[in-house]
C-alpha cells in the first residue's frame, strides 16, 4: 500500500506532488480572490441598489394601490348616493305621475260637466229665444187690439140733448185711456168707469185725470147700431 508524504508547507505541485512554498504564487491567488470579492462586492451592491428600487417601486405601486382603493371606495359612496337620490327622485316623478292622472280625470270631469251645462244653457238660452219671440209676437198683436180698440172707440159717438132737445155729440173714447164713457142721466154728464174722469154733457172735461175734453161731432145725428 502506498503512503504520501506530507511536504512542511502541506501544498502539492502540479503533479500531485508536493512543492515548494511560492509566495507570488500566493499573493497572485490573494489579488485574484480580492478582485473577485471587490466584483462580487460591486455586484451585490449593485443587486442591493436594484432591491431597493423596486422596494421603491414596490412601495410607490402601494400607495398608489391604496390612493386608488380609497378613490374607489368614495366613488362606490357616491354612485350609492345618487342610486338612493334617483330612487327618490323616481319615487316623486311616481307619485307626481299619479297626481297628474288625478288631476286630469278632475279635468275631464270638470269639462264633461261644462259640456253638460253648455248644453243645457244653450236649450235654456234657445227657449228664451222662443218665449222672447212669443212675447213679440203677442205685444205686437195686443198693440193692434189696442189700436183697433182706439180706433173702434174713437168710432163711437156719446149723444145727448140739451134741454131746448138739441141733439149734441162727442167721442166716447176718454181722452185719458181710451175707456168708453157712460152717460150720468142724473147729473147729465159722461162718466169714465176706468178712473174716474168725468165730462159735461158738450164733452168739456171737469173732473179725473183726462187732460183734454172729449172731441166734438159735428154731425150730431146718431147713426144705427153705434150710438
Ligand atoms: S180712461 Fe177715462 S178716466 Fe181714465
Amino acid at each position: 500500500m502506498a503512503t504520501h508524504k506530507r511536504s512542511t508547507n502541506g501544498h502539492k505541485n502540479g503533479n500531485g506532488r508536493h512543492g515548494r512554498f511560492d509566495p507570488g504564487l500566493v499573493l497572485a491567488q490573494a489579488q485574484q480572490v480580492t478582485t473577485s470579492a471587490n466584483e462580487i462586492a460591486v455586484v451585490a451592491g449593485e443587486v442591493s441598489d436594484g432591491a431597493e428600487q423596486q422596494l421603491r417601486s414596490l412601495n410607490d405601486a402601494t400607495m398608489n394601490l391604496g390612493s386608488m382603493t380609497a378613490s374607489l371606495k368614495e366613488s362606490a359612496a357616491n354612485a350609492e348616493s345618487i342610486a338612493a337620490a334617483t330612487e327618490e327622485l323616481v319615487s316623486g316623478i311616481t307619485e307626481m305621475a299619479a297626481s297628474i292622472d288625478q288631476v286630469s280625470a278632475g279635468a275631464t270631469q270638470v269639462a264633461t260637466a261644462i259640456a253638460q251645462n253648455s248644453a243645457a244653457i244653450q236649450q235654456t238660452s234657445a227657449s228664451i229665444a222662443a218665449v222672447s219671440a212669443t212675447a213679440r209676437d203677442m205685444a205686437a198683436s195686443a198693440d193692434n187690439v189696442t189700436t183697433a180698440v182706439t180706433e173702434m172707440s174713437a168710432s163711437i159717438r156719446a149723444v145727448s140733448r140739451d134741454a131746448e132737445g138739441a141733439l149734441q155729440a162727442v167721442s166716447a173714447a176718454c181722452t185719458h185711456m181710451g175707456c168708453i164713457v157712460h152717460w150720468n142721466e142724473a147729473e147729465r154728464t159722461w162718466d169714465c168707469p176706468c178712473h174716474g174722469g168725468r165730462f159735461t154733457a158738450d164733452g168739456r172735461r171737469f173732473n179725473g185725470p183726462p187732460a183734454k175734453d172729449l172731441e166734438i161731432i159735428r154731425d150730431p145725428t146718431p147713426r144705427n147700431g153705434i150710438d
